[in-house]
C-alpha cells in the first residue's frame, strides 16, 4: 500500500506491507506563500508535482511495481482549492493556517447564530475552515467563484489528478464548515445559506471505502498498475488517530508537535454547544471524533530556546528541566504564544511566566514552559470529557513524545499510564492502513489496526509528583481568567500600533 500526506510543507509518502511493516519513505517539499501578513496559499500544481515525485519514489522501492494494491490519501484538512469547468486551479488554494476571514468568520457567527452553526455542522466556522474562505472569494474576487466548478480539500485534487474523478471523504469534509458531521452528508442548510452549489462539491464517501481508481496515466508516471483503487481516505488528523490505533471509544492520542492536539474516538455523535472542540465524523464508519488544540505546544519550547538560549540543542535544553522539582518552584508558564483555541476559543489570549523570584534558575523556566503545555494538553482533554465522551486511555505522539522528561511531566499532569507511539507511524502510514482496508487486504478498520499493531513503552505517573502537579494545575486554571483584562488591551494597544505603522 501507498499511504500520501499533502502536508503543509511538503508531500510524504509511506510505502507500507500489510504486516505494517514501512518499507520506503519519501517526502518532497514545496513553498508556503504568504502574499500578505497572515495569509498562507499554495500552488496545487506545485501539491500535483512534489505528490506525484514522492509517490513515484517510493513505488519505485516496492519489490515489483504490481504488488502495490492500493493507494490511501490524506494531508491538511480545511484548505480551499477552487477548480474551473476544465478542472483547473483557478487561484492558489488558501490553507488552514491563513488568517484573513476573522470578519467572515465573526458575520457568519452573527447573522447564523453559534446554536445553529452547532446544530448544522457541530463547529464553529473557523477561520481556517473552508466555509469563511467562499464567503471571502465572494467579497473579494467574485470573478472567480462566478468560474467555479468545484471546490476541493487539499489531498482530494491530488485524487482528481490520479483517478479523474471528484470524490472526499466524511472526516476531511467535517473540516469544511458545511458538513453535516452527525449525518455524515453535505449540510443543505449551510450550502442554501452560502449559496454553494452541491454541483461543485465532490460525493463523499466513508474513509476506507474506494473513491477512485488510479487511471492509467497516473499509473504511467507512477510506475504502478492501473486501476488499482484510492481509498477515500482521511484529515490528517484523523488518519494520525487511525495510524496510533485511536479507533474505538475511550482512546485518545495526545500528540505533542509545533501545536499539540488532543483527539478522541467517539461511539456517538456529540458536539460541545460553544464549539471549542472541534467534532467530526472518524475515518471509522459509525464512528466520530472529539477534537481539542493548543496553539503553541511545541512552539513554546522553539521559542524558549530561539529566543533566550539561540543554539541550544532541545535535547540539552530539556534535560536542564531534570534540576527543578515538579511545580517547577512555583513557576508557572501559560503558553498562549498564538492566542488559544481550546479551551478558550481566544486570539487574543497572551503566554506568561507567572511567579518569578531571585531563586529561580534557568531549569524552572524549562520546567514551567514543559508543564504549562502539559496543562494545556490536560484543558483539551477535559474540554473533549465534558462534551461526553469517556475517555481513560492515552498515547502520546510527535516530537514531544521522544523526550523522557516531558512524557513523565503528560503523564504525571494527566496523572494516566500512557503509552508512547513508535516515530515514523503518522498520518501517511494511516492513509496506507485505509488503503489496505478499501483494498479488501482486512475487512474493517479496526481489523487493519489490530493485525498492523506495534509494541508500546508505557509511562506510569509518579503519585508524589502528580500531588504537586495538581496543586500547580489548579493555578493554572486561574490565570487565563486574572490575566484577560490586561492582555485584551494589551493586545488593543498593540493592534493600535501596527495600525499606524
Ligand atoms: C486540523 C488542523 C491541522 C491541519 C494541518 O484541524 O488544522 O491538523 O490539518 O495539518
Amino acid at each position: 500500500m501507498i499511504g500520501l500526506d499533502l502536508g503543509t510543507t511538503g508531500a510524504r509518502a509511506v510505502l507500507a506491507d500489510i504486516s505494517g511493516k514501512i518499507h520506503a519513505v519519501h517526502e518532497t517539499p514545496y513553498e508556503l506563500q504568504t502574499p500578505q501578513p497572515g495569509w498562507a496559499e499554495q500552488s496545487p500544481d506545485a501539491w500535483e508535482a512534489a505528490a506525484f515525485d514522492a509517490m513515484a519514489s517510493v513505488a519505485s522501492r516496492a519489490p515489483r511495481p504490481g504488488d502495490v494494491r492500493a493507494i490511501g490519501l490524506t494531508g491538511q484538512m480545511h484548505g480551499l482549492t477552487l477548480l474551473d469547468a476544465r478542472r483547473r486551479p483557478l487561484r492558489d488554494a488558501i490553507l488552514w493556517c491563513d488568517l484573513r476571514t476573522g470578519p467572515q468568520r465573526r458575520e457568519l457567527e452573527r447573522s447564523l447564530g453559534i446554536p445553529a452553526l452547532i446544530q448544522y455542522t457541530g463547529n464553529l466556522p473557523l477561520e481556517g475552515l473552508q466555509a469563511p474562505k467562499v464567503v471571502w472569494v465572494r467579497e473579494h474576487e467574485p470573478h472567480l467563484l462566478e468560474r467555479t466548478a468545484y471546490i476541493l480539500l487539499p489531498k482530494d485534487f491530488i485524487r482528481l489528478r490520479l483517478s479523474d474523478d471528484c470524490w472526499t471523504d466524511v472526516s476531511d469534509a467535517s473540516g469544511t464548515g458545511y458538513f453535516d458531521s452527525a449525518a455524515r452528508r453535505w449540510s443543505s442548510e449551510m450550502l442554501d445559506f452560502l449559496e454553494i452549489e452541491q454541483s461543485w462539491l465532490p460525493e463523499v464517501e466513508e474513509s476506507p471505502r474506494e473513491a477512485g481508481r488510479l487511471t492509467s496515466g497516473a499509473a504511467d508516471r507512477l510506475g504502478l498498475p492501473a486501476g488499482i483503487p484510492i481509498a477515500a481516505g482521511a484529515g490528517d488528523q484523523p488518519a494520525g488517530a487511525v495510524a496510533a490505533g485511536i479507533v474505538a471509544e475511550g482512546d485518545a492520542a495526545v500528540t505533542i508537535g509545533t501545536s499539540g492536539v488532543v483527539f478522541a474516538a467517539a461511539r456517538a455523535y456529540a458536539a460541545a454547544p460553544d464549539g471549542r472542540v472541534q467534532v467530526g465524523a472518524h475515518a471509522v464508519p459509525e464512528r466520530w471524533y472529539l477534537m481539542g488544540v493548543t496553539q503553541a505546544a511545541g512552539l513554546s519550547l522553539r521559542w524558549l530556546r530561539d529566543t533566550l538560549l539561540p543554539g541550544r540543542h532541545y535535547s540539552a535544553l530539556v534535560a536542564e528541566a531534570e534540576h527543578s522539582p515538579p511545580g517547577a518552584r512555583g513557576l508557572l508558564w501559560l503558553p498562549y504564544l498564538q492566542g488559544e483555541r481550546t479551551p478558550h476559543l481566544d486570539v487574543n489570549a497572551r503566554g506568561a511566566l507567572v511567579g518569578l523570584t531571585t531563586a529561580h534558575r534557568r531549569s524552572d523556566v524549562v520546567r514551567a514552559v514543559l508543564e504549562g503545555v502539559a496543562f494545556s494538553l490536560r484543558d483539551a482533554a477535559q474540554s473533549i470529557q465534558g462534551v461526553g465522551a469517556s475517555v481513560n486511555r492515552f498515547k502520546l505522539a510527535g516530537g514531544g513524545a521522544r523526550s523522557l522528561i516531558w512524557r513523565q511531566i503528560v503523564a504525571d499532569v494527566f496523572d494516566a499510564p500512557l503509552r508512547i507511539e513508535p516515530e515514523g507511524r503518522g498520518p501517511a502510514f494511516g492513509a496506507a492502513r485505509l488503503g489496505a482496508v478499501a483494498a479488501g487486504e482486512f475487512a474493517s478498520v479496526d481489523e487493519a489496526v489490530s493485525a498492523t499493531a506495534v509494541s508500546h513503552t508505557t509511562v506510569s505517573p509518579n503519585a508524589a509528583s502528580a500531588g504537586s502537579l495538581a496543586a500547580a494545575y489548579d493555578r493554572y486554571r486561574d490565570l487565563y481568567p486574572a490575566l484577560a483584562k490586561v492582555n485584551r488591551s494589551a493586545a488593543a494597544a498593540q493592534a493600535a500600533v501596527n495600525a499606524d505603522a
